[in-house]
């Protein structure tokens, strides 16, 4: 089993997280989402070691981490694209936008590329319903998408 324990820097966020709370529980998300920054998963390890910190069995992490889909289980490729399929992005084209996304990585929503370099994920709203039809990209916002700012995006992805 590969182990999992926070880089230096990481572990310092997490003690900085933890004096901002009244109760370490509390903690929990930032802890799973500092994880996921670390590695670009939450691994079963990764879990046992919050669980371990924070004074909790495995299994109440777990139960946490799987209720959010913003917690990836598994390894994903290098760029996330989180596309928005709520109402305001698809009646302003995502459905679109999500066709000319698959056509041109060749992978469904759910997938990783078999070079390692993306994943594609359908979500709801991100709260950037002005901006429809958008995508997070890693975590960063693009908004008003069109085919050519698709492009832009994923021809700088492979440089
Ligand atoms: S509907 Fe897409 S961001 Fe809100």
């Amino acid at each position: 089993m590969a182990e999992f324990k926070y880089t230096p820097e990481n572990e310092v966020k997490f003690q900085e997280y933890v004096s901002r709370y009244p109760k370490i529980d509390s903690c929990m998300l930032p802890a799973l989402w500092l994880a996921q920054k670390q590695e670009g998963w939450v691994s079963p390890e990764a879990m046992s070691y919050i669980a371990d910190k924070l004074g909790k069995t495995p299994v109440e992490v777990y139960g946490v981490a799987t209720f959010y889909t913003m917690f990836n289980l598994k390894p994903i490729g290098k760029y996330h694209i989180e596309l928005c399929k709520t109402l305001s992005c698809m009646l302003c084209g995502s459905k679109d936008i999500k066709q000319y996304i698959k056509d041109k990585i060749g992978i469904e929503p759910g997938q990783t590329s078999e070079d390692g370099l993306f994943h594609l994920s359908e979500v709801e709203c991100m709260g950037a319903c002005g901006g429809a039809p958008m995508i997070a990209l890693n975590g960063k916002y693009h908004e008003k998408l069109t085919k050519e700012k698709v492009d832009e995006l994923l021809k700088e992805c492979k440089k």
